[in-house]
């Protein structure tokens, strides 16, 4: 299976960095989002930080340059006609995604492999949404995605073996490593990460320490790159609580219980450092 062309959904955090990385490992990429605020953001933010590394002589301005054209943007979602493969990553939540997956299903060809950046959500039940459930995928990059070599990846149920190695070696050749990990919630990364991050917030909750207390501790205690409300702060908390909501409910198991403190801030739109609020403040 060939992949030259690629539909990114989704142009936040996430989608920006997955076209970003894609453009500039030579294929081209179609930047969609439902909001052109977003699409916006998206483009720009890709552009800043391509600057950035022809600065620090990451890349050549020619090549630079090159991937920025690779990308177009697009308000309509009908041109994933002509892609070869669509990474989603739009919100954590399965009633989008759903609906994203069976419109893909009646507007892309039949070899055309759909792939989602789901950070939890069960793909079999993804894949479930279309007529094609063999060409369905998860393909989970890690944020920063420029940065992170991971990318885990998924099987549904019923994926074919074929679009498990198309996948691989696309991962691959965006410079990235492939881990395959099976399908339950919040497969390896998030099962292990989140419980650790929302044990975090119930420290606060519970009075134990201030936010910038629990993050000395474990960046100096535990050598961690960020503690783990600066990281949930990046993360997105909207993005923390669904991920515990779906271990939470996939599990039944009330060591995935989303801290209230959560809970409250995201209720308050304190999303985190894209809302420009969360355990800390960025403005
Ligand atoms: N986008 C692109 N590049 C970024 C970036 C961003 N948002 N933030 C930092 N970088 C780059 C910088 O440009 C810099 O690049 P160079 O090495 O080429 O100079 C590099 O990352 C290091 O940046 P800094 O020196 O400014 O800062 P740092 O040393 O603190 O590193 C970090 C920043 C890489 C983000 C580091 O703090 C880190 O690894 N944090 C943990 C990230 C992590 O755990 N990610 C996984 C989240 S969980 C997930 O993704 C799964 C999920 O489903 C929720
Ligand atoms: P985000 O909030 O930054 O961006 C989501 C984007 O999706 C927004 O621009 C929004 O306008 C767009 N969108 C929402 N509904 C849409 C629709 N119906 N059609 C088209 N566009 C739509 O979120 P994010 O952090 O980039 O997360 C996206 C996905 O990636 C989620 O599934 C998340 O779980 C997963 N993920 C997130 C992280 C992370 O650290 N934030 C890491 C790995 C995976």
């Amino acid at each position: 299976m060939n992949i030259n062309k690629i539909m990114v959904i989704g142009a936040g955090q996430m989608g920006a960095g997955i076209a970003q990385v894609c453009a500039v490992s030579g294929y081209d990429v179609l930047l969609y989002d439902a909001n052109e605020e977003a699409l916006d953001r998206g483009i720009k933010g890709i552009e800043k930080r391509l600057a950035r590394d022809v600065t620090k002589g990451k890349i050549s301005e020619d090549d630079k340059h090159a991937s920025v054209l690779r990308i177009k943007k697009t308000a309509s979602i009908d041109e994933a006609a002509d892609c070869d493969l669509v990474i989603e990553a739009v919100v954590e939540n399965m009633d989008v995604k759903t609906k994203i997956f069976s419109q893909l299903d009646q507007i892309t060809p039949e070899q055309t492999i759909l792939a989602t950046n789901t950070s939890s959500l069960p793909i079999t039940e993804i894949a479930a949404a279309t007529k094609r459930p063999d060409k369905v995928i998860g393909m989970h990059f890690m944020n920063p995605v420029p940065v992170m070599k991971l990318v885990e990846v998924i099987r549904g149920l019923a994926t074919s073996d074929e679009v498990f190695e198309t996948i691989k070696q696309t991962a691959e050749s965006l410079n990235k490593t492939a881990v395959e990990v099976n399908d339950f919630p919040g497969f390896v990364s998030n099962r292990v990460l989140m419980p650790m991050i929302n044990e975090a917030i119930y420290t606060v909750y519970e009075g134990v320490a201030e936010p910038e207390a629990v993050d000395e501790v474990m960046k100096l205690g535990m050598n961690h790159p960020m503690g783990p409300l600066t990281l949930a702060d990046f993360i997105g908390l909207d993005t923390c609580l669904y991920i515990m909501e779906t271990l939470h409910e996939g599990f039944g198991d009330d060591k995935y219980r989303p801290c209230p403190l959560l809970r409250k801030y995201v209720k308050a739109g304190w999303l985190g450092k894209k809302a420009g609020r969360g355990f800390y403040s960025y403005t």
